[in-house]
Order: structure tokens, then sequence, then C-alpha cells
């Protein structure tokens, strides 16, 4: 499944999927340098507010009244920066929900072995409305480890962007 979300603000529909900025300075560091960018392909776009939209590619792993399990979602995002000397992308990222909390993990570029933890999650309460379940800001706080693939700058735990996530109730 692959829906799109009303990320612009220009299409009435309403979709499924995961919207984050990741970290606001950590964009603000990469857009404003020479030669940075943050660039989406595949399923994933940016939305008009700077934010990234990632597709819901499959919630079938995900019990929507239990509130656990896995979401799939679909898209990449490059970020470079210092003409190439920074390179971290962020692909396909899942979100698994349970009893304690919630993890987000993402390919960091070279395949699925790749896969790790970036964010812990603590979900806000969801909201229903109509067809689809939503969160609207489930705070992000720094995995461990992924402290290195932001050059050790941030330490674990330190606040990440929220996430929005939609998905079919
Ligand atoms: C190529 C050589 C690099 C140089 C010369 C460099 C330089 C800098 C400088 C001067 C800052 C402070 C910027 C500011 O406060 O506005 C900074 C911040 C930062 N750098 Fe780099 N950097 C390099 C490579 C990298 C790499 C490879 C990464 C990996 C992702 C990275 C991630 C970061 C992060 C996460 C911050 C903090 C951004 C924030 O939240 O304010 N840097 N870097």
């Amino acid at each position: 499944m692959s829906e799109t979300i009303a990320s612009t603000g220009e299409s009435p529909s309403i979709g499924t999927g995961l919207a984050w900025g990741v970290k606001d300075s950590f964009l603000r560091y990469i857009t404003t340098m020479p030669g940075g960018s943050a660039t989406t392909s595949g399923d994933a776009t940016t939305t008009r507010d700077g934010s990234f939209y990632f597709a819901t590619a499959d919630q079938s792993g995900f019990d929507t009244t239990a509130l656990t399990g896995t979401i799939k979602f679909s898209g990449r995002i490059n970020f470079v920066g210092h003409f190439g000397a920074l390179s971290v992308s962020l692909v396909d990222p899942w979100l698994i929900l349970d009893s304690e909390g919630g993890s987000l993990s993402v390919e960091w570029g070279t395949g699925p072995e790749s896969r790790s933890e970036i964010v812990r999650v603590i979900p806000d309460a969801p909201v229903a409305a109509g067809s689809v379940l939503a969160w609207r800001a489930a705070e992000t706080f720094l995995s461990p480890l992924a402290v290195a693939q932001f050059n050790s700058v941030y330490r674990a735990g330190e606040p990440f962007a929220p996430l929005a996530i939609r998905v079919l109730r």
C-alpha cells in the first residue's frame, strides 16, 4: 500500500504515512552550508514546511487495537554537506511500538544489513479520525546506536523532531 498524506496542503487527500523533520538544527546546518543539500527520493517527499514525508509500505505487522507491532514506511532522504565529505542517508524507516514505547530504525543507505535504530520514540495518545489513526507528535530521542552516524556531535538521548504517524484503523 502506498498512499499520499495531505502534506503540501495542495491536495485534500488524507492518507497514511510518516512525517518527520529529523532535527531542526541538523537541517539548518546542512541547508545553510555551501554545497549542502537534503533531497528525497522514492516514496519520500519534502513537505512545504521543510519536513519529510515517507509513504506507508506495510502495516500488516501492526495491531491497531493493542497499538503494538511494526509499521514499515518507504522512501529515502540523502543529506550531503561539505561537498560530499558529509553524507548521511535515511532509508525506509520502520517504527516498532510495544508496551514500553517505540523505536524508529532506518537503513543507512548501504542495504538491509545497515538497518539500525536512529531514535527512541515516546508516542503521544493516538487520535482516531475516520479510517485513520494518527499520532500527531511522538517525541524522539537519539539512539545510542546512531551517535556515530551524526559524527558523535550529539549525545545519546538528544531530542530529535517529533513524528507524525498515520495508519489505517
Ligand atoms: C567534513 C568536515 C566537517 C567539517 C569541517 C564540519 C564542521 C562543522 C562545524 C563548523 C559545525 C558547527 C556548525 C554550527 O554550529 O553552525 C558542525 C556541526 C555539526 N556537524 Fe560537522 N563538519 C564536518 C563533517 C561532519 C560530518 C561527516 C558529519 C556527519 C553527519 C557532521 C555532523 C555535524 C552535526 C550533526 C553538527 C551539529 C549541527 C547542529 O545541530 O547544530 N559533520 N560541523
